[in-house]
């Protein structure tokens, strides 16, 4: 059975998105600057062209995309406009929201509507996964299943900026304090890759 990962990129004061997000700002103010890394390569991965991450950050993107499904949050589907029905990792997505929207997910695309918790999410995602990783991808979300224990992995680009405002990855814990084991670090172009497993 896989991981449940969160891998995101965040400011060095804990930010993965800065103040006034929303669809007209997708990272919010200055939060752009979290995704700088990504294409401060040469190299292109896949057909995407803004995919180009440094050469030393390349295996650690790989190992990213490299999950059986994603489970996401409706703030950020909204911001990212759904993807188009098609989640840059190339694995289908789960969608938890109260509210389905009316594109982007059901048939012809690759998401899916869960209305009723992130326990059946994940049972969804187990399902079309087998042994891959399911990958976290939106903060509030990754905080449910931290405090309901579901969380394998944090997986950390930490960005050498400090936001001072926005969307605060590790808030609403219930739990606290919570111990994790660094299990890597890799130092590379304007970022430092930072894994965790999450101390049961
Ligand atoms: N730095 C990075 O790597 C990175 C990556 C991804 C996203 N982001 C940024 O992160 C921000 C969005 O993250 P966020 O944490 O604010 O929001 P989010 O987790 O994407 O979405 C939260 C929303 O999802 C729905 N939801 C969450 N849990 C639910 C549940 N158990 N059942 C039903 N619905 C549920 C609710 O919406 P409804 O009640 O409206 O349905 C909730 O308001 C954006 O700024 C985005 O650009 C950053």
């Amino acid at each position: 059975m896989g991981d449940v990962v969160v891998g995101l990129s965040m400011s060095l004061d804990g930010f993965i998105a800065g103040a006034n997000d929303g669809p007209g700002n997708p990272l919010g103010d200055g939060g752009a600057r979290l995704f700088d890394w990504w294409s401060a390569g040469t190299e292109t991965l896949g057909a995407d062209d803004r995919f180009r991450p440094p050469a030393r950050s390349r295996a650690v993107v790989e190992e990213m995309f490299d999950c059986g499904a994603v489970i996401t949050g409706r703030r950020t589907f909204d911001i990212a406009d759904g993807w188009g029905g098609h989640h840059p990792v190339g694995a289908p997505f789960f969608l938890l929201t109260h509210d389905p929207p009316g594109r982007h997910v059901g048939p012809g695309t690759d998401g899916t509507v869960v209305t009723d918790g992130i326990e059946s999410a994940l049972e969804q995602a187990r399902a079309v996964a087998g042994d891959g990783d399911i990958a976290v991808g939106a903060a509030q979300v990754a905080q449910q299943y931290l405090n309901a224990g579901l969380l394998d992995v944090v997986h950390l680009n930490l960005v050498p900026v400090l936001l001072g405002a926005g969307v605060r990855l590790f808030a609403n814990l219930k739990r606290h304090p919570r111990d994790l084991e660094c299990t890597r670090v890799v130092e590379s172009d304007g970022v430092t890759h930072l894994r965790y497993r999450v101390m049961k």
